[in-house]
């Protein structure tokens, strides 16, 4: 090849990556931008079961909606007792692929600030405000299950990755939609479920009928059964998930803090990479460390995050969705060490946190954000809001 030649295809290809680059770039910018928008949804149908609330959502016009990808949620807004503006995400139970509508199941929490009020509140036909779909915990892409779904071809030949998805109680939520897009990849899916008692277990039946027609190893576990419960008793141990999976499968949880914690440090020790999670609520902080936020003193003990920890000390962090998807909440961190407790999908500056996903690690020194450094801090009552994790269902 000429050397004229050489150079031509050099510069192809590095236009090629810079336009690949900028595309990408463009269509997160759009996501991004597309995820603080609001719709509102009408709520067709409303059913209650004990302490879940069943809800489904169509557009008012009956238009097909936006595409929810497996394991995303939607964000409802609402109003508190005092009138407060409030929200809180709740994942999207029915299948990613149906677009007439969304399902929510939603667990009240009878000390929960938003759960209470909706069911008492909410009528069939009301309209409701909602985000669109979004989210980062989400079954992740096999090009090998890709290859399979389009060619059908056999077993033999192409071996997808397998899928262990790990639920605890109402955190089957989003790993339902999963189930079902594990199956249509035609990749090895196990769907482990903890619960206290059967009659904890949401959508039992279905998946065991799942299990029966189909390739899903269904495997429900239970820590207080009654004495007929014939299958697994006690708790889920990461030892028995590796050996379900192996070391090369995609690990999902969904459960409280306390159990995602124990069983993603287990399976990291057994050599277990993928492992993703999405938490109920964080634990508690036990550690006692001093945060300053400007000339206002708070402490860590006791907080699931710095901004718990600031609030409960009435400082007035603005806040709205207390999940990591808005940016309310950043704080830009001067000294000191914090931890994640949870994931984020709002991309912080250099130097700055998100105050409602991490906890202090040390004394933390923290300011306001440097664009807002001439802002007043917004008042609580403008800017509160709660998100799903106070009412335990996911975020
Ligand atoms: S309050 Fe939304 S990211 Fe923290």
């Amino acid at each position: 090849m000429s050397s004229t030649a050489m150079i031509l295809l050099i510069i192809t290809l590095l236009s090629l990556y810079l336009a690949v680059g900028i595309m990408d770039g463009v269509r997160r910018r759009y996501l991004q931008f597309k995820q603080q928008q609001k719709q509102q949804l009408q709520l067709y149908r409303l059913r209650r079961q004990g302490d879940l609330l069943k809800l489904w959502l169509r557009h008012p016009e009956g238009q097909l909606l936006a595409k929810a990808k497996p394991g995303q949620h939607l964000q409802l807004f609402s109003q508190d007792q005092l009138g407060h503006p409030i929200s809180r995400a709740y994942s999207i139970v029915s299948d990613y692929k149906q677009r007439r509508y969304y399902s929510l199941a939603i667990k009240i929490e009878a000390t929960g600030r938003l759960t209470p009020l909706l069911a008492q509140q909410l009528k069939q036909g009301q309209l409701l405000q909602c985000s669109y779909p979004k989210g980062h915990f989400q079954l992740e892409f096999s090009p090998r299950s890709f290859f399979n779904s389009f060619v059908k071809a056999p077993k033999l030949l192409v071996k997808s990755r397998p899928v262990v998805l790990i639920a605890g109680g109402i955190g089957i939520t989003p790993l339902l939609p999963m189930v079902n897009a594990a199956l249509r990849q035609q990749r090895p899916v196990t769907l482990v479920y903890q619960a206290r008692q059967l009659q904890d277990l949401l959508h039992h039946r279905k998946l065991l009928r799942l299990a029966k027609n189909t390739n899903l190893h269904y495997l429900p576990v239970l820590s207080q059964p009654d004495t007929e419960w014939p299958g697994q008793r006690g708790r889920v141990h990461a030892a028995q998930l590796a050996q379900l999976g192996g070391t090369k499968a995609d690990y999902l949880l969904c459960a409280s803090a306390t159990m995602v914690r124990e069983l993603e440090q287990s399976l990291a020790t057994l050599g277990c990479r993928r492992v993703q999670h999405e938490l109920f609520s964080a634990a508690h902080s036990t550690q006692s460390f001093a945060i300053t936020l400007g000339t206002s003193e708070a402490n860590s003990l006791g907080h699931s995050s710095v901004l718990d920890a600031l609030l409960a000390s009435g400082v007035k962090v603005p806040f709205d969705c207390r999940g990591g998807s808005c940016g309310a909440c950043a704080l830009r961190l001067v000294s000191g060490d914090c931890k994640n407790v949870l994931q984020n999908e709002y991309t912080v500056g250099e130097h700055e946190i998100l105050s409602c996903c991490v906890q202090a690690n040390s004394p933390l020194h923290l300011e306001w954000p440097t664009t807002a450094a001439d802002e007043q801090p917004l008042p609580l009552q403008q800017s509160s809001s709660l998100t799903t994790h106070d009412d335990t269902t996911f975020a």
